[in-house]
């Protein structure tokens, strides 16, 4: 396999396997893929919401296979990829996609649980799925990682541990790719860095483990109430997750590493490099509170 290879893996026949696949963007992937003729494992938390998206998918004549995961479980997610082996005897391309936002407080104000949470889904999801599935990618002849991270995993604003779990998230999918280039090993990798998109990401605290203490008190419920019509409002202007779809498919094959879906955080993507170069503090991605209009 070449390193440009892994720019066909989304074709006929081949293995997909997407976290986060019952709703918004990993659904979105889900649905594509299986158009494209790939079988795909279809994994997320939420058993109902997956059981769902799975059926419609293979009533539509798709070849897909859903698996209960919590992907913050390293068992859980090393049973997913057994069970992926187990149906299609192999695995082309892993997306870790599943994420969740936490709470947007101060974070000297965030309790310990919720940074448990935070980084337990979108980092240790991803370090799990990348432990667990690298030696299955490492053994196929045409293989890609796509890594969920987010236009937050370039630049901070305010928001939390969410932020600093997606930096990471791109720190990871660089450091992947350095060291898949050191082993010479040509399996491909991608980082997902969305804008808006309309998705269900905005209640993800629908899936806030039952066991973690309540926020402590109202300040933080109304913060929270406050971050979730913000999200609402942005997200209401954003992609749908079907074009985030179409992206990221032109995107690997067209071997793109960061993948962004929307051109509109251009201008602070490129003043981030600036600020870096030049010792200023971070200018704030959007103005606060955002604005009404159509800045995503
Ligand atoms: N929607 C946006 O505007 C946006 C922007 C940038 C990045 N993202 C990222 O996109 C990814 C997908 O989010 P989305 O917007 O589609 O939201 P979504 O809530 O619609 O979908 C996320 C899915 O992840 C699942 N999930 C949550 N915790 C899980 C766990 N522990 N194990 C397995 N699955 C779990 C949820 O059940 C849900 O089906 C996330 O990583 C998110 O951070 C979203």
């Amino acid at each position: 396999m070449t390193e440009a290879s892994s720019s066909h893996v989304i074709s006929p026949g081949r293995v997909a396997v997407v976290t986060g696949a019952a709703s918004g963007i990993g659904l979105g992937l889900s649905e594509r893929f299986a158009a494209e003729g790939m079988r795909v494992v279809m994994a997320d938390v939420e058993e109902p919401a997956l059981r769902r998206s799975a059926g419609e998918i293979a009533r539509n004549g798709g070849d897909v296979l859903a698996v209960v995961t919590d992907v913050s479980k390293r068992e859980q997610v090393e049973a997913l990829a057994e069970q992926a082996v187990g149906a299609y005897g192999g695995v082309n391309l892993l997306c870790n996609n599943a994420g969740v936002g936490g709470p947007h407080d101060p974070i000297w104000t965030v309790p310990e649980g919720d940074w448990d949470w935070v980084l337990g889904v979108n980092l240790w999801g991803v370090i799990h799925g990348v432990r667990a599935f690298l030696p299955l990618l490492l053994e196929q002849d045409v293989a890609h990682v796509l890594n969920t991270s987010s236009i937050f995993g370039v630049f901070a604003g305010a928001l939390g541990p969410y932020a600093i779990s997606k930096h990471a998230v791109t720190a990871l999918s660089e450091t992947l790719y350095f060291n898949l280039r050191q082993v010479g090993a040509p399996v491909g990798v991608s980082v997902l860095c969305p804008g808006a998109v309309k998705t269900n990401f905005g209640t993800s605290a629908r899936n806030r483990p039952a066991n973690l203490p309540p926020p402590p008190d109202t300040e933080t419920a109304a913060r929270a109430a406050a971050s979730k019509e913000q999200f609402d409002r942005l997200s209401a202007l954003g992609s749908e997750p079907s074009e985030v779809a179409d992206i990221v498919v032109e995107g690997i094959r067209s071997g793109r590493f960061y993948i962004l879906t929307s051109t509109n955080r251009n201008e602070a993507v490129r003043r981030r490099g600036e600020e870096i170069l030049q010792g200023a503090p971070p200018a704030p991605p959007f103005p606060f509170p955002p604005p009404a209009g159509p800045e995503v």
